[in-house]
């Protein structure tokens, strides 16, 4: 098949993509700092350690998928937002604890869904290697996730503070991503190209289909498990 035109939504993507993959990589190498400073099992901050290499190979692969696709400017890397930041008065583990839901629970558990709707229409092969890299290791970055929380909340001596500090802010946590992945007006907005579909894009509608699938498909049910509302901190 020949490869369609890349136009200038695609190369925009794609370097955003560059751009939140360094931004994965910074936060998961940071986190590993951490697990170590709060005393995790040596398994979890190797997996930390293991997810920062991943994300940056989806960051290369990424940018070849953007040259490819004719681009040619630098990403756009801002020092302050790779990095975690900690709330200075609160222990460490409740940190360790907010990354974890937000970053790992959240974020890595809808991209599983998202990239596997991604890929389904991506044929173009340097845009579909990257997601094929990017879909096999989302899911083991959403399992980390979801190991490092059951220990927080089921065996961590500071279980029951750590379960409140989730209490409290998984609902802003949850307004967060609906503001990313299902904006107001988002279902009315512009459809997709079949070119820019086949390097890898979706149209806007799709990622709120996805949210909603995501909080009956996983969340609800693995906040369940571990004792937490997910349907009321999403409505709330
Ligand atoms: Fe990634
Ligand atoms: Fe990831």
């Amino acid at each position: 098949m020949k490869r369609p035109p890349a136009s200038d939504r695609v190369r925009d993507e794609w370097l955003r993509r560059v751009e939140a993959e360094y931004r994965s990589c910074a936060i998961t190498q940071h986190l590993g700092l951490w697990l170590l400073q709060i005393g995790a099992a040596p398994d979890l901050i190797k997996g930390a350690m293991r997810i920062a290499g991943d994300e940056l190979a989806h960051a290369d692969l990424s940018h070849r998928a953007y040259e490819a696709a004719g681009g040619g400017e630098v990403p756009r890397i801002e020092r302050d937002t790779l990095r975690l930041v900690r709330h200075e008065l609160d222990p460490l583990e409740h940190d360790v604890t907010r990354v974890c839901v937000d970053v790992f629970c959240l974020g890595e558990t809808i991209a599983v869904p998202l990239f596997h709707k991604l890929r389904a229409g991506c044929t173009v092969p340097v845009a579909r290697r990257v997601l094929d890299r990017v879909l096999r290791d989302e899911v083991r970055h959403r399992d980390f996730g979801w190991t490092l929380l059951d220990w927080l909340v089921r065996d961590h001596p500071l279980a029951s503070e750590l379960r409140a500090v989730i209490e409290r802010e998984l609902p802003s946590w949850f307004s967060r991503l609906r503001g990313v992945y299902a904006p107001a007006g988002a279902a009315e907005k512009h459809g997709i190209s079949a070119g820019d579909r086949a390097w890898g894009l979706m149209a806007p509608a799709t990622y709120g289909e996805v949210l909603s699938r995501t909080l009956e498909r996983a969340w609800i049910p693995r906040f369940g498990k571990l004792g937490f509302d997910a349907r009321r901190a999403f409505d709330g």
